[in-house]
């Protein structure tokens, strides 16, 4: 069996456009974008160019954008500079049982500093509900951060409910877009939301680079201090190269046609497994509003890192993990109510530009092999 990448949640590979704009940049434009000289003039003009990509992709202004490491920076930056700018003696914040630990861990952080976090619970497709969000404000709420879509099962939220209720009382809205930029619409106006993150590599730039979208007007107290780059909000030389590539990346993620076809192969593979495990494969996540690129599912009874180990070839995740014997599964699982001996058999197929039907053709064939009677013995 060939290598097969079904993991493109995780990570995606550089896409051939955004790999030729990083070889020019490479080669040419070395110069500090803040220097007044010819040098830096290149290196300026890449940024801001690809300032203005990223705003096409979110529908903003391009003095909203700032530049960040990625995902996680995008995260702190949003929740620790509301919360440092916000001056509040004991500040609240909302946010979901199935955040990313981007989220979960600053959140964590500033508990330690005084904060206080409401988790909102999750039903049993990963959704959140905007009235429990409702009740869970207090007038020392500052920020909700609610993920656009979950990283493990796919699942959408009704992010534009949720911020309304938000803004009904006063209250900034963020929305971690780590996983749905470039797979569904993202544009910000629709979204109602205040504060965004994005992730290069999880839309075909490289790692190293995000961003923060910042609603004009909001103040964030940077994470970095230092001189007045990105308009003092993240001190630091910029780095062009990583910038032109989430640039040319936004470009790519603004055509959502790609992801209509992967949506139908997706829904194939996932129909083939149902043909060979019937009741013994389940669904994770919300049948319709899930990214249309991942695949979360239960094998009954079985452990997904074992069914993993025995497909070498087949890049994949797991939703649950062996910590000194024991099977444990993930936040986000066991937010969802997901049985034990359902959720230790958690698998996340995610898929991507690469993927063909001949590639899922053969996983289907190996699971097959794998979980059949007569195929590798797996655990219980
Ligand atoms: C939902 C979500 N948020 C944040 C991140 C972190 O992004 P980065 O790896 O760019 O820091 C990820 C990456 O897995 C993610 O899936």
């Amino acid at each position: 069996m060939k290598q097969i990448y079904l993991d493109y949640n995780a990570s995606t590979p550089v896409a051939p456009e955004v790999a030729a704009i990083m070889r020019g940049m490479l080669e040419d434009g070395f110069g500090n974008p803040s220097s007044p000289h010819w040098a830096g003039a290149p290196a300026r003009q890449a940024v801001e160019s690809a300032r203005r990509q990223v705003a096409g992709l979110l529908g903003c202004a391009p003095e909203e954008i700032v530049f960040t490491s990625g995902g996680s920076e995008a995260n702190n930056l949003a929740l620790k500079g509301v919360f440092f700018a916000s001056g509040r003696e004991r500040p609240h914040i909302v946010a979901t049982r199935i955040e990313h630990p981007a989220i979960v861990a600053p959140c964590q952080f500033l508990e330690r500093l005084g904060a206080t976090v409401t988790w909102l619970p999750v039903d049993g497709t990963g959704r959140v509900d905007p009235d429990d969000l409702r009740r869970a404000i207090t007038p020392n709420t500052i920020v909700v951060s609610i993920m656009h879509a979950n990283n493990e099962v796919g699942t959408i939220q009704p992010i534009a409910d949720c911020a309304a209720i938000a803004h009904e009382h006063g209250i900034l809205f963020h929305s971690d877009a780590a996983q749905s930029v470039g797979k569904i619409p993202t544009r910000v106006e629709n979204l109602g939301v205040d504060l965004l993150t994005i992730a290069g590599h999880k839309l075909y730039a490289p790692k190293g680079i995000g961003a923060l979208y910042i609603r004009q007007g909001i103040a964030l107290e940077p994470l970095i201090h230092g001189a007045g780059h990105e308009s003092g909000r993240r001190a630091g030389t910029e780095s062009a190269l990583l910038a032109a590539a989430l640039g040319e990346a936004s470009i790519l993620a603004a055509d959502l046609e790609p992801m209509r076809e992967v949506e139908a192969l997706r829904d194939r593979f996932w129909a083939r497994l149902q043909e060979h495990f019937g009741a013994g494969v389940v669904l994770n996540g919300h049948p319709e509003q899930r990214l249309p690129n991942t695949l979360n599912v239960c094998f009954v009874g079985r452990v997904g890192a074992d069914i993993l180990a025995a497909l070498p070839e087949v890049a994949a995740s797991t939703g649950s993990a062996c910590h000194s014997g024991r099977i444990e599964l993930s936040p986000v699982l066991l937010a969802m109510d997901v049985e034990p001996e359902v959720g230790m058999g958690a698998i996340r197929f995610s898929l991507g530009r690469g993927t063909t039907g001949e590639d899922l053709d053969a996983v289907v064939a190996g699971l097959t092999a794998v979980l059949t009677p007569s195929g590798i013995e797996l655990r219980r």
